[in-house]
């Protein structure tokens, strides 16, 4: 059902399978992965306006025992001039949390982000978490819509800022 591993297993796996590019199949789980661990509440966000519009660029999962357990979507966006992919929603289903999942999958978004040669990796989150791998904030990137501009992060590749209207790359 899924597509071939997306990364190479961690050094200190705690958990048991490979995370996978997601496919339509996994659609379904996803979303309801997703809503289990958000709540109704996202789809009035500003970011979920953007996830509406913009293309999606790739996603990736995690199965344990034929269960979803993780899961994160990559969308095209430009932010300014930068050349981008917006990281969101992440989700580790609450059983499974803090045994480095979440870890993992931002590790295989950044991984695919520098293999498009993209600019960076912009999000709309926890900047405690975020900026563990390398997130800082992106205080002139103008969502389309309200949002707390603290929790509006991006991880750089380039010199290209995240400076201006965020849009989707269509
Ligand atoms: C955020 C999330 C994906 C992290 O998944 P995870 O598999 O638990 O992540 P990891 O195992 O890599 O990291 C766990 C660590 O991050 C910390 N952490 C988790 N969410 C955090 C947050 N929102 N802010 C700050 N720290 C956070 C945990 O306390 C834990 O810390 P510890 O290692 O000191 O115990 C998961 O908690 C989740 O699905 N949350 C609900 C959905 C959500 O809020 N997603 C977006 C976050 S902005």
């Amino acid at each position: 059902m899924n597509a071939a591993p997306a990364s190479a297993p961690p050094d200190d796996p705690q958990f048991a399978g490979a995370i996978t590019r997601e496919t339509t199949a996994d659609a379904a789980a996803v979303d309801a992965l997703v809503i289990a661990a958000f709540g109704p509440g996202r789809f009035a966000k500003t970011a979920e306006r953007l996830r509406e519009r913009a293309p999606l660029t790739t996603g990736f999962c995690l199965y344990e025992g034929g269960r979803l357990i993780g899961s994160v979507r990559l969308w095209s966006i430009m932010a300014g001039e930068a050349r981008s992919v917006f990281l969101g929603p992440i989700a580790v289903d609450k059983a499974s949390r803090s045994t480095g999942l979440g870890g993992e999958l931002v590790r295989v978004c950044i991984e695919e982000a520098k293999r498009l040669r993209l600019d960076g990796i912009l999000l709309v989150g926890d900047p405690p978490y975020f900026s563990r791998f390398g997130f800082k904030p992106a205080p002139d990137a103008v969502l389309p819509g309200p949002v707390d501009q603290r929790r509006v992060m991006w991880l750089p590749f380039t010199e290209t800022a995240p400076v201006g209207a965020v849009r989707p790359d269509a």
